[in-house]
């Protein structure tokens, strides 16, 4: 038990922040749209709404739970973890390209971590309202705004990885991209299609969906894969990094079970976690 929270708890306090984190977001995006101009870079608009909804997020933990740490993307961690207290795990824009391009996969990622756990997490999907949330053996879910009522997420039921619709993702530094580029044209035969998404947590959650049959990326932070995990892993997939690492900075597979032994071994002879 997290302090005196459940995790149900700790996941409706994380989908109230995000919902309220997103609409901030989107406020801001559509502001700078008019306001561009004036910055002096296309990256000062993000790196601007970024900190501000990370601001925005770190005060109303602090709010209703002033024990927490976070950990989150622009301000780093704000304590060492305490056994037995609750780490929020924080990005406030994942996705921030598509975020300054408008493409419409941008998130807000939330997840409640306890001694080294994940116990809760919810990617909020500004963009599009596409909401998914998970807490730990309690399964993972979407919550469909029709109707505003969950649904309980499985992941894919395809078996073949060469008829596999693989996501992943690269990084920004260009010696790592060089070698991330060189892993997809090994794989690009072996699989039905790659598709780059731009938004870890919504590739995850995807993924968790059977959106996309499996997905992985190497040099993911914490805050890219914390909440998206727990939904993958809830919605069944497994997920780990290469030759029985846990998922961490040097890979990140998650893929049903059927799928994860052909990717991985792909992975492997690809060397997709080296290079730099
Ligand atoms: C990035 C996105 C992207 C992934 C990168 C991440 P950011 O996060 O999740 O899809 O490929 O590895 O760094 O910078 O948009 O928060």
């Amino acid at each position: 038990m997290p302090g005196t929270s459940t995790s149900d708890e700790l996941l409706s306090l994380a989908v109230r922040i995000a919902r309220d984190a997103a609409a901030t977001a989107r406020r801001m995006r559509a502001e700078a749209i008019t306001d561009v101009q004036t910055k002096s870079t296309d990256t000062d608009v993000v790196t601007a709404a970024d900190r501000a909804v990370e601001r925005q997020v770190v005060e109303a933990l602090r709010a209703e739970r002033p024990g927490d740490s976070v950990l989150g993307e622009e301000y780093g961690d704000s304590a060492e973890p305490v056994a037995g207290a609750v780490r929020w795990i924080l990005d406030p824009i994942d996705g921030t390209v598509n975020y300054l391009y408008g493409l419409p996969s941008w998130a807000v990622s939330l997840a409640a971590e306890v001694d080294g756990a994940v116990v809760a997490g919810v990617v909020h999907n500004a963009a599009t309202g596409e909401e998914w949330t998970a807490t730990l053996g309690g399964g993972a879910w979407r919550v469909v705004a029709e109707t505003g009522r969950a649904r309980r997420l499985s992941g894919s039921v395809r078996t073949e990885l060469g008829q596999a619709l693989v996501g992943t993702g690269f990084g920004y530094d260009a010696a790592r991209r060089a070698h991330q580029g060189a892993v997809v044209a090994g794989l690009i035969t072996r699989v039905r299609d790659i598709r780059r998404i731009g938004a870890a947590s919504v590739d995850l959650c995807m993924a968790a969906e059977g959106m996309l049959d499996a997905y992985f990326e190497k040099g993911l932070n914490p805050w890219d894969h914390a909440a998206g995990g727990l939904v993958a892993t809830e919605a069944g997939l497994l997920v780990s990094g290469l030759a029985g690492a846990p998922a961490g900075p040097e890979m990140l597979i998650a893929a049903p079970p059927a799928l994860w032994g052909p990717l991985h071994d792909a992975l492997s002879d690809l060397d997709a976690a080296g290079g730099p």
